[in-house]
């Protein structure tokens, strides 16, 4: 057993707190645990094996930044690309839904970038292991 330090922000620290207590967690080391073992679960899937998902986005169309590095990486990857689906969810606010299939490793590389992107508000990323 190791001990190390965290450091992390109000919100996040209370998102923890808030699983924990979700979860029946008895503390902070358990929901860590819980995290990263639920992360591996998911990393199991990235195989050669063709499967299908969807991202889902939100973000402030204003950020002219992120919206040319969304449609840069989403070009770069386009033969994952079956469709997306824009939606203007209020006058900065829009939510983008993009539909993959292709290799799990490759979805989920891609999937990783957009929901990484600086300024995204949310991102999620959900693979069916059926394609
Ligand atoms: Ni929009």
């Amino acid at each position: 057993m190791k001990r190390f330090g965290v450091s992390l922000e109000d919100n996040l620290l209370k998102e923890l707190d808030s699983l924990a207590r979700k979860q029946r967690l008895p503390n902070r080391s358990q929901a860590i645990r819980y995290l990263i073992r639920s992360h591996t679960v998911t990393e199991k899937w990235d195989t050669n094996r063709t499967v299908s998902g969807c991202v889902v986005l939100v973000y402030d169309h204003h950020k002219r930044d992120l919206l040319n590095r969304s449609i840069d990486i989403q070009h770069k990857y386009q033969h994952l690309v079956l469709s997306t689906q824009h939606v203007h969810l209020d006058h900065n606010n829009c939510l983008e839904t993009i539909t993959l299939k292709g290799k799990a490793i490759e979805l989920r590389e891609l999937a990783d970038k957009l929901i990484a992107l600086k300024g995204m508000k949310h991102g999620k990323f959900v693979m069916s292991t059926i394609g």
